[in-house]
């Protein structure tokens, strides 16, 4: 049977049907909630490349924390803008217990101890350099690093993290970081990998709200080459076999394929993140007029669930779910 007795049309006749059969839906707990946190008290600094993104201070913070909770926000991911004196080549900082991210993560468990606490484990914005990694010459070398990355992830399971999320892309990270946690005891801290995280020009904004831009050179040695995705795969199966309970794709919309073929190589839950260049770009043209905001927003969100991501960070999350919520 054929045309005129199928006529595709008519499942998309009303909003009502077209609600009805609509394949994707998104929710509140599909959204992670990238924080920005920083020193001081009463701080709250808008990032200029990031119109309506703040940094806070943790007395704001845990307002921001408890508002994205009663918006139905289950899950914050948190990173931590160093102070320059305390950066330096081995990321000293990264492993204080009394660190800026170790008392976010401790005050944020104390005063919403239901939102899902997540927190970034990399050196860059503690590192001197602004690097990933610890630098020998020229050189961000791996396995130095990874023993740090290791300490940091227990550094953050004492302060209550319940997932960390390691950015770095050093080799045998994962692995080694799972071995850490299980020696000392924190056998229920999740590791979300990201796994297939690209060397990207869509980062620009997030260095600015950090001041972690590379001081020498770029992170083509450790973060994937733009031209490749199954070499993503290879990534993602040796983060799940160290150990990875979730892993993750970055940036988010331009790699919808590689979003895709890791949903259908694996079961492990998929994470996209959606970075910061992608939500300025859509602000930016907004901003200019040339793009309806929300319609913009909400059609990459369902883009991402269309491609197989169970979740997505986004700094969108907020103005997406209060148009859930109406
Ligand atoms: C650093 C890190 C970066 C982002 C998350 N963790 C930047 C980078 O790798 O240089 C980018 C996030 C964004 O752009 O929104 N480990």
């Amino acid at each position: 049977m054929a045309f005129p007795y199928q006529r595709n049309r008519r499942l998309r006749a009303t909003e009502a049907i077209r609600d009805l059969v609509a394949e994707n839906h998104l929710r509140a707990t599909d959204f992670i909630v990238p924080l920005f946190l920083i020193e001081g008290d009463g701080k709250k600094e808008e990032i200029s490349s990031m119109p309506g993104y703040y940094r806070f201070s943790l007395d704001l913070l845990l307002d921001e924390v408890r508002e994205c909770y009663s918006l139905g926000l289950r899950c914050v991911l948190l990173f931590a803008k160093v102070v320059d004196e305390l950066k330096d080549n081995k990321g000293t900082e990264a492993v204080n217990d009394n660190g800026l991210m170790q008392r976010g993560i401790r005050a944020i468990k104390e005063a919403v101890p239901e939102m899902y606490v997540m927190s970034d484990v990399a050196l860059d914005p503690y590192s001197s350099f602004g690097h990933d990694g610890i630098v020998v010459g020229s050189e961000i070398v791996n396995d130095l690093t990874v023993e740090i990355l290791g300490e940091m992830s227990v550094s953050h399971a004492k302060a209550g993290v319940d997932m960390v999320a390691p950015s770095d892309m050093m080799d045998g990270r994962i692995g080694y970081i799972r071995e850490r946690l299980e020696e000392e005891g924190f056998k229920n801290t999740g590791i979300l990998s990201y796994s297939a995280k690209y060397a990207s020009s869509f980062y620009g904004p997030f260095r600015d709200a950090l001041d972690s831009a590379p001081g020498f050179g770029d992170k083509k040695s450790y973060q994937m080459s733009i031209s490749n995705s199954q070499e993503a795969l290879t990534e993602v199966e040796r983060d799940i076999e160290e150990g990875a309970d979730m892993v993750m794709v970055k940036p988010g919309l331009p790699y919808l394929d590689v979003v895709r073929l890791v949903y259908d190589n694996f079961d492990a839950p998929v994470v996209a993140y959606q970075v910061s260049g992608e939500y300025a770009m859509i602000k930016a043209a907004a901003e200019k007029g040339w793009l309806s905001h929300d319609e913009v927003m909400m059609e990459t969100l369902i883009a991402f669930k269309r491609a197989g991501a169970t979740l997505i960070a986004t700094y969108f999350a907020k103005d997406a779910v209060r148009l859930l919520n109406r």
